[in-house]
């Protein structure tokens, strides 16, 4: 199956990271990636083996977010592995179409070397190429300090919060609330 790959960058360790769309092929390899990546930080909404799709749910899924143009996911590989997942949408209901929302995790492995920084450029890329999209949101744990400085490197601006929205092992945490207003 072909592969659509949007940029190809060299990281800071001089290995290069493919980003590219998903293909049907990719659907055992990204529910093994998910299911592995909620387990390595409690930054995300899942946890370790806590991503429940089968094979042909997530075939479907892929096969839905290419076909639709007001989303993007994007897999960053090196080396032929997946090393983040990545997407931004776009609210269905017409009224609120121009506002989209983006969701990203880079294996631990990988972190600090630029993964997370081209893949959050390319969704902003997409959102500005997009003559649909106006708005940017996403929400981050208010403990996710690393995550927030990403965001705001990249013009994200802190808007809110939702008190006490996350519970881990009993442990309450808020959700910050970003956005990013694209110049349209
Ligand atoms: C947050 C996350 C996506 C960052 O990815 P990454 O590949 O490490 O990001 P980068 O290497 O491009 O770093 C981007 C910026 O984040 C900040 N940052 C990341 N890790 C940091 C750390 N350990 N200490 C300080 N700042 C950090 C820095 O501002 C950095 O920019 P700089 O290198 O120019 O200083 C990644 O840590 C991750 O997936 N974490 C788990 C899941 C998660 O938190 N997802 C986001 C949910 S909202």
């Amino acid at each position: 199956m072909d592969k659509i790959v949007l940029r190809e960058v060299f990281l800071k360790n001089g290995e290069l990271l493919i980003l590219r769309k998903s293909t049907e092929d990719d659907a055992q390899a990204m529910i093994d990636y998910l299911n592995h990546v909620g387990g390595e930080s409690d930054n995300l909404l899942f946890g370790k083996d806590e991503f429940p799709l089968t094979v042909d749910q997530e075939i479907e899924f892929i096969k839905r977010v290419n076909n639709d143009h007001n989303t993007l996911m994007l897999l960053g590989v090196i080396n032929d592995s997946i090393v983040s997942i990545a997407q931004i949408s776009c609210h269905k209901r017409k009224r609120i179409s121009h506002n989209s929302e983006i969701a990203i995790s880079v294996i631990k492995h990988y972190w600090r070397i630029g993964i997370g920084s081209a893949v959050m450029e390319e969704l902003i890329h997409f959102a500005n190429n997009n003559s649909n999209i106006k708005n940017i949101s996403l929400g981050v744990k208010a403990s996710n300090v690393n995550a927030i400085k990403l965001y705001e490197k990249l013009g994200f601006v802190k808007v809110g919060y939702h008190k006490d929205y996350i519970k881990i092992n009993g442990v309450y945490d808020d959700l910050i609330l970003m956005d990013k207003y694209l110049d349209k």
